[in-house]
């Protein structure tokens, strides 16, 4: 009996494994490393894993002191909405958002590996 329920009790965890779907996140120059999980924004990854990712707003989504540019991966997150699209229009101008590569990374979600650069990114 008690190894059924052992067994029972692996069976949930590996389950449990299974529903967490994590990512990577590589960000240039320095080539950190930064595990998210699905859905996550790249700005909360970072801070989940112990690193200070340049804020102003504190992830507001207002400030565009934590913009990136993608890389690699541009699919692997979601689509910019409107209010992120237009911060980084008012501040970088709209020719700047015609690649898709420039992201705020407060309000990026993660769907796949994805490599970014941004300075300032570092170990808290
Ligand atoms: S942290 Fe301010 S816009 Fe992303």
């Amino acid at each position: 009996m008690a190894g059924a329920i052992r067994q029972e009790t692996e069976g949930t965890e590996t389950a449990a494994k299974l529903a967490l779907v994590t990512h990577t996140i590589r960000v240039l120059p320095d080539g950190f490393l930064i595990e998210a999980e699905d859905g996550q924004t790249i700005m909360d990854a970072a801070h989940d894993a112990g690193y200070y990712w340049p804020t102003t707003c504190g992830g507001q989504g207002i400030c565009t002191s934590c913009t990136c540019v993608v890389e690699e991966g541009v699919a692997n997150l979601d689509t910019a909405g409107r209010s992120e699209h237009r911060t980084l229009a008012e501040e970088r101008g709209e020719a700047a958002l015609r690649s898709g590569r420039l992201r705020l990374a407060c309000q990026a979600r993660v769907h796949g590996d994805i490599v970014v650069t941004k300075r300032g990114v570092r170990r808290e």
